[in-house]
């Protein structure tokens, strides 16, 4: 119905605001030409520090929980609630991925799917923040972190015993994840990702 479709859109286009490239403006720099000219907040970090990547963080978050926690609202009874819920969460990420607002050249979706994957599955994203935060203390990067943080919820909601449709929204997101990390992935590979660990050491 027309709700649900209004709903979809208003995901995609909150998912869609950067606000990694706004906060960044702000501080007289344009992300997208600098460090990994990514728009999120680990690009924030490297370039504007802590406190402005933890900002960032929040907000990319909070884009993607806040339509799944409305949307649930509103559909609480609605014969097709799961798809709604499913197809909200996908545009926000998708929304951050591919903004309209920048022609479409957005971000990686990381703290976006965890915003939404926050209301839809917690104790999964706990999984997955645990997998993250191990393999970016045991590597040093980020990217490796992202990689399989994301990848390890498609363990944790099986055994979590979550419906099909979360499943199938996962691995959707997860796919979009990979897919948007494959310079990073190809950075991995070849040795010449930054290390999170050198670059912290360097400065200090
Ligand atoms: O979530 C993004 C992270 O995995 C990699 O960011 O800026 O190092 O490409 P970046």
């Amino acid at each position: 119905n027309s709700l649900a479709i209004i709903c979809i859109v208003l995901s995609y286009l909150l998912g869609a605001v950067p606000f990694g490239l706004l906060l960044s403006r702000r501080s007289g720099i344009d992300i997208r030409t600098e460090g990994s000219k990514n728009i999120g907040a680990t690009n924030v970090t490297r370039l504007l520090g802590k406190k402005m990547g933890a900002l960032t963080l929040v907000l990319d978050v909070a884009k993607g929980y806040v339509p799944m926690f409305l949307t649930a609202m509103l559909f609480q009874n609605a014969p097709h609630r799961d798809l709604i819920i499913a197809l909200c969460g996908a545009a926000s990420v998708l929304g951050h991925m591919f903004p309209v607002y920048l022609r479409f050249k957005g971000g990686k979706g990381v703290a976006t799917a965890l915003g939404a994957f926050l209301c839809l599955a917690p104790v999964a994203v706990f999984g997955c923040v645990l997998v993250f935060v191990a393999s970016v203390f045991l590597s040093g990067f980020v990217s490796l972190g992202s990689l399989l943080g994301s990848l390890s919820i498609l363990l944790w909601l099986p055994l979590l015993h979550a419906p099909a449709w979360k499943l199938g929204l996962a691995a959707f997101i997860v796919a979009m994840i990979w897919t948007k990390h494959r310079e990073n992935i190809g950075r991995l590979l070849k040795g010449t990702e930054k290390s999170w660990k050198r670059k912290v050491e360097a400065e200090t």
